[in-house]
């Protein structure tokens, strides 16, 4: 072979080759390693919190704020002077010895309306008066029937209840039988410092009976029942209670009531801003049925 025919069968050689090249797949790259991908699971619909949610867009609305948007009044503590031997006005619970009573409902009652807390001091009724002169609490809630000789002296709330004075007698009591027939040779049961005590002071020097007084008118209403005295003059629920709840002092009311009193809550005359709320919550209390429902509560409703 001459060289140039070398060169020729050369030159198609490679014209073949590149041929085969050109028409041959594209070679196969190397394979890279696949890159991790994170699982590509369809991601969890997450929670939409509620932020995201659109505003349901609200009509303007012209109606005012509901009352309850009113901000709370600023709390404060009340001392409470009271005589808590007045079932079921105020007493000792016979188990716990809490005070309880319609009245401890009432003020507290009150207390929800103003944002009070109360405590109680607990005194005879003959040194209440003076104890709430001298500061030694803040009002007091004892069963008080508004006088004209205390208003003299001391502020009270608009009238809570209105009671009356009721004579008591023994069961077998034939003689008495009502306050007009109270006599000299009878003696009368009275607690001390009390409208109580001031009618059966009235009667007594009208008559020339004699009066016993109590600082506690339970001790009064059992010596009734004992024979130490002939008839007690107290108030009317405290009394109809008394004997309920001890049929066998075998007692009974006789006549007809004395006298009609309301109830106020005393306070000092120159705390004139608590009196103000006290009677405002007094009237929303008497007008949205509370004081309805307590009276119910303890048997007071007429
Ligand atoms: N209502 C009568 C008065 O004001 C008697 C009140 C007695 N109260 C009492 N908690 N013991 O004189």
């Amino acid at each position: 072979m001459t060289s140039k025919r070398i060169y020729l069968v050369l030159s198609l050689l490679v014209l073949v080759s590149m041929m085969v090249t050109a028409c041959a797949p594209a070679p196969t790259p190397t394979p890279v390693p696949p890159t991790p991908v994170p699982p590509t699971k369809a991601p969890a619909p997450t929670a939409v919190p509620p932020t995201a949610v659109p505003p349901t867009p609200v009509p303007p609305t012209a109606t005012p704020l509901p009352p309850t948007a009113t901000p709370k009044p600023t709390p404060f503590a009340v001392k409470v002077g009271t005589d808590a031997t007045f079932k079921p006005m105020e007493y000792k619970d016979e188990k716990t010895g809490a005070i309880i009573g319609f009245d401890v409902d009432l003020l507290n009652a009150i207390c929800a309306e103003l944002g009070c807390t109360a405590t109680y001091e607990n005194m005879t009724f003959d040194g209440l008066r003076q104890a709430g002169l001298a500061k030694k609490y803040d009002l007091s809630i004892s069963s008080w029937t508004i006088t004209d000789e205390r208003t003299k002296q001391v502020a009270f709330s608009d009238p809570y209840l209105t009671t009356g004075l009721a004579v008591a007698v023994r069961g077998d009591e034939k003689v008495i039988v009502g306050p007009e027939t109270i006599s000299k040779t009878h003696k009368i049961g009275v607690q001390l410092a009390t409208t109580g005590a001031e009618e059966g002071n009235k009667i007594a020097q009208k008559v020339g009976a004699t009066v016993k007084s109590y600082d506690d008118i339970t001790l009064a209403l059992a010596d009734l029942a004992a024979g130490r005295v002939d008839v007690v003059i107290n108030d009317g629920p405290v009394t109809a209670d008394y004997i309920i709840s001890n049929p066998n002092a075998k007692l009974k009311m006789v006549g007809k009531l004395l006298t009609t009193e309301d109830y106020g809550i005393l306070v000092r005359k120159e705390d004139t801003a608590l009196l103000t709320k006290i009677n405002a919550a007094l009237k929303k209390l008497k007008d949205g049925g509370k004081m309805t429902e307590l009276m119910k509560k303890w048997g007071l409703a007429q």
